[in-house]
């Protein structure tokens, strides 16, 4: 709980750090993302414009705490800066995400930001991507159709029971070691009948926030 708690901190006394009036922030999904929000979130609140959230379960939880979410992206790169966990993270800071079914507003919302810090406990960092399995987000119109597609790439596929945050089918590749994270994120995703997966490899965190129990580590993409 430290960790996750002292990941968030890091975040938080980054932007604090950047003194950006009128901010524009963006917060994903999951119980790191959730205890930046009920930690920090409300101490910036003088400072920020507009809060972007990833989920229904985001909003509430930013509604809980008295502030407003929108569910919606800008039209433009205009969120100055996006936290978000993560399930798994290589030395590169290319990210496994999607556990909690979120990942496709997740990487909208990291595509819209200037800058996105992604805040873990060190249990994730992992050497090569892939035994949490990669989480895709598929439509639901002929999704069995698409599975057999998927399984070009890892024979074993497990059907989620939950929707994705977005109403569709979620599946999870399992078994497959990530040699090219940016190589299988292109191929998975042209896959027809796939709407998203869950390699963020083209839009890597600017920052990475390693929490311990102790304290954090701050990891810059320039320097990974
Ligand atoms: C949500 O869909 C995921 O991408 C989360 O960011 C991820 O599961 C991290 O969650 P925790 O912070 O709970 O580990």
């Amino acid at each position: 709980m430290n960790s996750k708690y002292n990941a968030a901190l890091g975040a938080y006394e980054k932007i604090k750090s950047l003194e950006i009036d009128d901010l524009r922030i963006g917060i994903g999904t999951g119980s790191t993302s959730d205890i930046f929000t009920s930690s920090f979130l409300k101490e910036l609140s003088s400072s920020i414009e507009k809060i972007y959230s990833s989920s229904d379960r985001t909003t509430d939880h930013i509604k809980r705490i008295g502030l407003t979410a929108e569910d919606a992206i800008p039209k433009d790169k205009s969120i100055d800066v996006y936290i978000d966990g993560a399930d798994e993270v290589d030395k590169d800071l290319n990210l496994i995400k999607g556990g909690g079914g979120a990942h496709t507003r997740e990487k909208m919302l990291a595509d819209a930001s200037k800058y996105f810090i992604c805040i873990v406990d060190e249990t994730k960092m992992v050497q090569q991507l892939g035994n949490f399995g990669i989480p895709v987000e598929i439509m639901s119109f002929g999704f069995e159709n698409t599975i057999n597609k998927l399984k070009t790439f890892g024979s074993k596929i497990e059907v989620r029971n939950q929707k994705s945050e977005t109403g569709n089918v979620i599946i999870d590749l399992k078994g497959v070691i990530i040699e090219e994270p940016d190589k299988l994120e292109s191929e998975i995703k042209k896959v027809t009948g796939v709407i998203e997966v869950g390699i963020f490899a083209k839009n890597k965190p600017n920052l990475l926030i390693v929490g311990n129990d102790k304290t954090y580590k701050p990891i810059d993409s320039s320097i990974a």
